[in-house]
């Protein structure tokens, strides 16, 4: 186990700390420069069946859930065909309308999630189209969808997914290029997109380089019970998925909203006691997220900002401040700064690691 662990004190360590190497596998010998693209072989569709595409449901549980909002962020906004992503647990049970001009794709890091399997089962019952984003090869998702695209993430043990997350929202980065290239996409647009995944290795080896810093953020905030995590439309799926993490391994209450959501409720919970982590990127929401935290700290609520803007002064308790590279892809690399915040908390408050109290791996069952 030493061995495999290489130094690392667990695997989760190990695995946020893979993730530049695994992102290189999964983008290998898939992006093609010439023609501002990516070359998917597994998903075996012609630029005519990808075309006749209308609509994408992309179906996972937990982690793969939430990073399935964010491929359908990026689907809709490169392909312009409308996408969402949907817990694969619900949909067989409320009667799903299947379109056949839809694609839906079923994600999981094992392929052996029960729930996720159940969904494809009952899309191939009723003649949907389904492909699969797994990293498991011969699992019993990837056999079931026979074809689809693979992770390349490598062996994953901590039960909190760090690399394999990344990885899929990498994938959907490429199979969102591949739609809008065979529809309106530009290839100018198309190129920036292959060059920002050919550099996303060193982007997250950037927030890596944080680490220490991150961890200081993450020791100050070690008393809290609860905290909110707050995003805005790229970056609600980033702040689920911190939410989780943080959740997963610390067993603190974390919960995820829409930056515009907070007013509509969730501000009465806000006070000396609730931290919020509030993603904020460099682009054309900025003033709205600036209003975000004044709201915020307006009610004494401290605030940590995981930023790739420079934010005016006492607007936050703590920055993380995060390097912007693509507008679409940087939510990843949000994501993977909220990694190291979770896996820093939950390291001072003494926490198991790899193996979270009720939590499995992979969930076979119902
Ligand atoms: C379990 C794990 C989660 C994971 C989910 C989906 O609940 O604890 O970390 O995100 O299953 O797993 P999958 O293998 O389908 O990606």
């Amino acid at each position: 186990e030493d061995y495999q662990l290489g130094g690392f004190a667990n695997y989760m360590h190990k695995e946020i700390h893979e993730q530049p190497e695994a992102v290189r596998r999964a983008v290998l010998g898939r992006l093609d420069e010439r023609f501002s693209t990516a070359r998917l072989g597994g998903l075996h569709l012609d630029a005519r069946e990808l075309r006749s595409i209308q609509s994408v449901k992309v179906l996972g549980c937990g982690s793969a859930y939430y990073a399935g909002e964010i491929g359908a962020n990026l689907i809709e906004e490169w392909a312009r065909i409308p996408a969402d992503a949907e817990p694969a647990s619900e949909f067989r049970y409320r009667n799903p309308v299947i379109a056949p001009d839809a694609l839906y794709i079923a994600v999981s890091q094992s392929g052996e999630t029960k729930d996720t399997l159940a969904a494809v089962q009952e899309l191939k019952r009723k003649g949907g189209r389904v492909i699969g984003v797994v990293n498991a090869p011969g699992s019993a998702i990837a056999r079931e969808c026979d074809s689809g695209v693979f992770l390349h993430a490598g062996p994953e043990v901590s039960v909190a997914s760090t690399k394999a997350v990344t990885n899929m929202a990498v994938c959907f980065a490429m199979l969102g290029l591949l739609l809008g290239r065979v529809r309106d996409l530009s290839v100018s647009r198309g190129g920036g997109i292959v060059s920002a995944l050919d550099a996303l290795p060193q982007r997250i080896g950037e927030v890596l380089a944080l680490e220490d810093r991150i961890a200081g953020v993450a020791e100050r905030f070690s008393w809290a019970v609860r905290m909110f995590f707050v995003g805005r439309v790229w970056y609600w799926p980033a702040a689920r998925e911190g939410a989780q993490k943080l959740k997963e391994i610390s067993y603190i209450h974390a919960e995820a909203y829409q930056a515009a959501e907070l007013k509509h409720g969730p501000l009465a919970l806000i006070d000396g006691g609730m931290p919020s982590v509030v993603l904020v990127a460099d682009d054309e929401l900025l003033a709205k997220n600036i209003s975000t935290l004044e709201q915020i700290k307006a009610r004494g609520g401290p605030v940590i900002a995981v930023t790739s803007a420079d934010l005016p002064d006492g607007l936050a308790d703590e920055v993380i401040r995060l390097p912007r590279s693509h507008p679409e892809l940087d939510p990843i690399v949000f994501t993977i700064a909220l990694q190291l915040f979770a896996y820093h908390l939950a390291v001072g408050l003494g926490k198991e690691i790899d193996k979270p109290r009720n939590l499995a791996k992979s969930v076979t069952v119902e």
